[in-house]
């Protein structure tokens, strides 16, 4: 777990017999102290250890919230469990696409039959799917047994909220509409002691048609450079070498802020702590990647190879109705001028199929873009309507079979462009970060190229955390074996 200093102090400072302090992050602070005393009472009482899990859906955003949540767990003295049967369970939930949600309604059914064989079990939903009402409603209705549910936007408070949980019954229901202020400070865990996501904004303003995470989300805000300059720093300190930049669209970084910072401007200030060895962000708008940012990769050998670069759909009708702001050719120009400035660079995307109105025609345009750029790899959705977005209220939604039909034709086209640029690496030596024992032959090691690619090499534990040089033996596809190899 990541100390925050300052935050520790804090609750070393706390006199639990005075009122919560009104102050951010002081309250958190008192609540937390709370809790831990709560939680050692409790462990006592039993006679064992108390436990915790946390299921996280969606993406790195909500990755990153887990590792906020799983901190404040752990300082109150719960220790992880390796399933769901845990004391406190947590579901971190996506709503992005139907299919998100429908397998947190599932998961959940199962948790309240855990709980009936667990006296005292809590189980909290936070997340995107309680932003929405009618979520919250279903659970009301049908899962009593669920104790806590929070937003998005008051996470901040959830060492409060799981103080509350703990002394009390029934079930407790924070929403808020809106993000009141960015509460630093806060203790995070990490999964991996050697890399972590950091978030530079929250929010997004885009409204592309189709999307959710506006309205779950709320509008974008940056966070003040020195907080992520110094988080960054104490990351280091820590012994991570890599640090993903997360926001919705990091290219309006530092547009909100009383003194501006480009994003840039920030990646630069990243590049020079020492001790990091590897920087990635996600996720940059094809509509306002700065020639500032590609100038800056380029320049950094620090800045990973890599460029997640959303196209969404190739055909400028759909992307007109989708609210993208950018033509197929700008996309294009626009890839083809980070290939040009950046050698070996990868361009990943994320591509929906199914959107209203799109046809054979228009699946046409984006399998132009795809085997034009030549992605190295790429989601691709089914389009999945979302009520309250303006692409749900289209009357002309794809009948399931068209969009199966067309779905098929990206993916083909998609694979056979990645199979081809991970093809042409087969032979090089370049350098990997050791990520993970393999998760199904443990005599191999998962490690991550600059470009985003996995090699298994063979190896052991002792090498998890380290750069490596790797020579790609054979390729599969999308991942490699390979050897390490001496520099
Ligand atoms: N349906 C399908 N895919 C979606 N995405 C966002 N909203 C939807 C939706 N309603 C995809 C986009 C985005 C990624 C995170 O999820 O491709 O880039
Ligand atoms: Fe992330 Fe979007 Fe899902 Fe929210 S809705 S968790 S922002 S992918």
């Amino acid at each position: 777990m990541m100390k925050t200093n300052y935050f520790e102090n804090l609750i070393n400072e706390i006199d639990l017999n005075s009122p919560p302090p009104e102050n951010e992050p002081q309250r958190q602070a008192w609540y937390l102290a709370r809790a831990a005393h709560l939680v050692t009472a409790r462990k006592k009482e039993a006679g064992r250890d108390l436990t915790f899990r946390v299921e996280t859906f969606g993406c790195q955003m909500n990755a990153r919230d887990s590792e906020k949540i799983i901190g404040i767990l752990e300082r109150a003295g719960f220790s992880e469990a390796a399933s769901e049967d845990a004391d406190f369970l947590v579901y971190n939930t996506c709503t992005v696409r139907d299919n998100a949600d429908q397998r947190v309604f599932g998961r959940l059914g199962r948790a309240g039959h855990l709980k009936r064989n667990r006296p005292g079990m809590k189980i909290a939903v936070c997340g995107c799917m309680v932003q929405e009402k009618t979520n919250v409603e279903k659970i009301q209705k049908s899962y009593r047994f669920v104790d806590l549910i929070f937003g998005t936007h008051n996470l901040y408070r959830f060492a409060e909220y799981l103080c509350n949980t703990l002394e009390s019954e029934g079930m407790q229901i924070e929403i808020w509409d809106r993000a009141d202020r960015i509460v630093e400070a806060l203790p995070a865990a990490r999964k991996y002691s050697f890399k972590s996501g950091t978030n530079i904004t929250f929010g997004c303003n885009n409204f592309c048609s189709y999307c959710i995470v506006p309205y779950v989300r709320g509008r974008e805000r940056s966070r003040a450079p020195q907080d992520i300059l110094r988080e960054c720093e104490q990351l280091a300190a820590d012994g991570v070498v890599e640090i993903m930049l997360l926001g919705q669209n990091v290219n309006s970084y530092g547009k909100d802020l009383e003194t501006p910072c480009s994003f840039a401007q920030l990646l630069e200030e990243v590049c020079r702590i020492e001790g990091l060895k590897r920087i990635r962000f996600m996720t940059p708008h094809p509509k306002d990647l700065s020639d500032d940012v590609i100038r800056v990769v380029r320049d950094n050998a620090k800045i990973a190879r890599h460029i997640h670069l959303p196209l969404q759909s190739g055909s400028d009708r759909i992307l007109k109705r989708m609210n993208r702001h950018y033509t197929k050719d700008q996309y294009i120009a626009l890839a083809q001028k980070i290939r040009a400035q950046i050698p070996d660079v990868s361009i990943t995307t994320d591509i929906i199929v199914g959107f209203p109105g799109e046809n054979d025609v228009d699946i046409d345009d984006t399998i132009d873009v795809v085997r034009t750029v030549g992605f190295d790899n790429a989601f691709t959705f089914i389009y999945s309507k979302r009520a309250g977005t303006p692409a749900a209220k289209m009357p002309d939604q794809v009948p399931e079979a068209d969009k199966s039909r067309m779905f098929d034709r990206v993916l083909q086209a998609v694979q056979e462009t990645a199979h081809g640029r991970a093809q042409h690496l087969t032979g090089r030596t370049m350098e990997a970060l050791a990520e993970e024992v393999n998760v199904k032959d443990s005599r191999y090691i998962t490690a991550r190229l600059s470009n985003n690619m996995l090699v298994h090499v063979p190896g052991d534990p002792s090498m998890v955390g380290k750069m490596l040089q790797v020579r790609l033996d054979d390729c599969r596809g999308f991942y490699f074996f390979g050897t390490v190899v001496e520099k």
